[in-house]
């Protein structure tokens, strides 16, 4: 696991969108794994910049989303497909038939569940996963006590999720309650995972996440597993790391490490 504690949250999209571009990069038909929310919105308009200006190319992608909310359909502003439609589809070549998004409105989440896990081995596997992270320290909806082996399931919203949702809803009572997400194991088994975060509300999860011990009530722990998994942060997300100083001294002896 290595944090980069970034100045802003300009530098943190910047530098996360790089590594994803990377993976793309050296391999251009690969599999990413796509996160909604506000924080990574930096991440997907650097993305975008980069497929204009540098011709940074998704046509072999595939994507696989994280989650997405039961009972909103696909065409409700704050359900997940709008949001990857309108924030990072629609402006780069992704073919539509390589886009999967959980299905909030299947009249059968079990066997949707399946097809999704069976889908993500089909295409390989996912090479990079990108996340955020909740306030109560959730990866995607895998909210706590969810289990660090679940897979993709159904998983009832903790009142926490609710509350920090509400700003995108009318009121607090128009957040679905329910959400279908992949589980911590599947977002294990993806190559690589970047996740972003920013913000004084999110110090405490991710102070938990990177330092704390492993514990399904904080979701984001089960990431110290994870052979390779970049976290970029800024100070205000940094400001409750014990190790915080460390990590920057890291960054900074890089250029003088022995080459691996
Ligand atoms: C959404 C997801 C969630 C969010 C988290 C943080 O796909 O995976 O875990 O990343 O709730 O959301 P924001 O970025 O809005 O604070």
């Amino acid at each position: 696991m290595e944090a980069f504690v970034c100045r802003s949250y300009e530098e943190l999209s910047r530098k996360a969108a790089f590594a994803v571009a990377n993976v793309l990069n050296t391999k251009p038909n690969a599999v990413l794994g796509m996160a909604t929310g506000s924080t990574p919105l930096g991440l997907y308009q650097e993305l975008v910049r980069m497929h204009e200006e540098e011709s940074l190319d998704f046509s072999q992608v595939t994507t696989f989303n994280l989650d997405e909310y039961v009972g909103l359909p696909v065409t409700h502003d704050q359900s997940y497909h709008y949001f990857m439609h309108e924030n990072f589809f629609k402006k780069v070549n992704i073919p539509n038939s390589n886009i999967h998004i959980p299905s909030g409105t299947t009249s059968n989440y079990q066997a949707f569940c399946q097809w999704y896990e069976q889908r993500i081995k089909e295409c390989g596997g996912i090479d990079v996963q990108i996340l955020g992270i909740g306030s109560d320290g959730h990866i995607a909806f895998n909210e706590p006590t969810s289990s660090l082996a679940s897979r993709t399931r159904l998983k009832t919203l903790a009142q926490q999720t609710i509350n920090d949702n509400a700003r995108f809803f009318d009121k607090a009572e128009d957040v679905p309650i329910y959400g279908i997400t992949m589980g911590v194991g599947t977002i294990l088994e993806a190559r690589k995972l970047v996740l972003v975060a920013n913000g004084e509300n999110k110090a405490d999860a991710i102070a938990k996440a990177i330092e704390g011990p492993v514990t399904s009530m904080i979701t984001a722990s089960a990431l110290q597993l994870h052979p390779d998994v970049d976290i970029f942060i800024d100070e205000a997300a940094a400001s409750r790391l014990q190790m915080r100083d460390y990590y920057t001294w890291i960054q900074a002896k890089k250029p003088g490490a022995p080459q691996l």
